[in-house]
């Protein structure tokens, strides 16, 4: 359904992936290197798979990652997800790139709330951001760390997509061909970094020129110093997101880092990246079981939950789901998303003969070893 409301070029934004897509394709295809061994007889009659994640009690494994201008997707953006998230009681994570900003959010919404943040070259901006974090309650922060640079996303290149989108010649024909999203995005041009727009006079005024000027905040030169340097500006929950090696797991270990998002950005940065889910044993081993990890990648079934759990994940996280979701039909759309999840994996957990969480363990999983 995405599809069909989207403009192609917006469409292939949320779609594509960097380079030739590998990483994008492994994600969900590295899924089905492990197979499930269910324990029979086992009494599921009552399964909850609520747990406890960045210090709150969700009511599934399942988080939902932050992603960049959800206004190109449907006019109630982050609302509608923000919303959906905190129907089904899990964790949502605004964006730096957001279209809304981060106290309106945290004064619409009830769930559990995360912001994700960049060490930027001007320091000072993130400092701003993780103190309005703090004034408006959000519960957890969450530093993403795999982009020095832009990953090369050719769909874009091609479709001619830019952020906000500019309807031009070579693009006006598949803009035509989907009036009501056309409609919306001209009559209700709101494509801001709400975020930011306070910075306007410094990147002069119009989204363009604050993309710009965000872009040339990104700091090639960031180290784990500045992470513990973010450690000590924030005493909540720090999540460390854009993790694949087990040195770097033990690195935001030892940067006093509360949980790890095993992740290759959705597969938009580096292609060929690992991905996710096979990281998880070699950086559980790493890591022991004091740090809470995540799988963040190619989740699209409720059995992907289960292979990721049982190879030693606290939870997973999802991006481009939500975000079909979102462009299909608003926070409808968004609950119909997490409606499946939730439902496939309470299914699949009974038919693993795992009641809880806790159930879930390395005996329930093999890794495939013949094609
Ligand atoms: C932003 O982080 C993106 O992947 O587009």
């Amino acid at each position: 359904m995405a599809r069909r409301r989207l403009p192609a070029p917006v469409f292939d934004y949320l779609d594509g992936g960097a380079d030739d897509e590998k990483s994008l394709d492994r994600n969900t295809s590295a899924f089905d290197s492990y197979e499930l061994l269910p324990a029979q007889l086992n009494d599921v009659s009552s399964i909850d798979l609520s747990t406890q994640l960045l210090g709150a009690r969700q009511s599934i494994p399942i988080l939902l990652s932050p992603t960049g201008m959800s206004r190109l997707f449907h006019r109630d953006k982050e609302f509608a997800v923000a919303r959906a998230a905190s129907t089904f009681n899990v964790a949502y994570t605004l964006s730096t790139m957001s279209t809304t900003a981060i106290e309106v959010i945290s004064a619409e919404t009830s769930g559990p709330k995360m912001f994700q943040v960049y060490v930027f070259k001007d320091r000072e901006l993130t400092r701003e951001f993780v103190e309005r974090c703090k004034a408006a309650g959000y519960d957890a922060l969450c530093l993403t760390v795999d982009t020095p640079v832009f990953g090369n996303r050719e769909r874009d290149l091609v479709s001619g997509m830019t952020i906000p989108p500019r309807i031009g010649l070579r693009q006006i024909g598949h803009y035509l061909s989907r009036p009501t999203w056309t409609r919306d995005a001209v009559s209700q041009h709101d494509f801001q970094l709400a975020n930011i727009t306070h910075r306007a006079e410094l990147g002069g005024s119009g989204t363009f020129k604050l993309i710009e000027f965000l872009n040339q905040q990104f700091d090639r030169a960031v180290t784990w110093k500045d992470v513990e340097w973010l450690r000590g500006i924030w005493d909540g929950p720090l999540v460390i997101k854009g993790i694949l090696s087990s040195a770097d797991a033990q690195q935001a270990v030892n940067a006093g880092a509360s949980a790890i998002m095993i992740s290759n950005h959705g597969g938009r940065q580096l292609d060929a990246a690992a991905a996710p889910i096979s990281c998880v044993c070699e950086i559980r081993s790493q890591v022991g079981d004091d740090i809470e990890l995540i799988v963040d990648g190619g989740i699209r079934r409720g059995t992907h939950v289960l292979k990721a759990l049982a190879l030693g994940a606290n939870a997973c996280s999802i991006g481009r789901p939500y975000l079909y979701g979102l462009a299909a039909g608003g926070q409808a759309g968004v609950e119909r998303t997490l409606g499946l999840l939730r439902d496939e994996l309470l299914r699949g957990a009974a038919l693993l003969g795992c009641r809880n969480v806790r159930e879930i363990t390395t005996d329930r999983v093999r890794t495939i070893s013949t094609p």
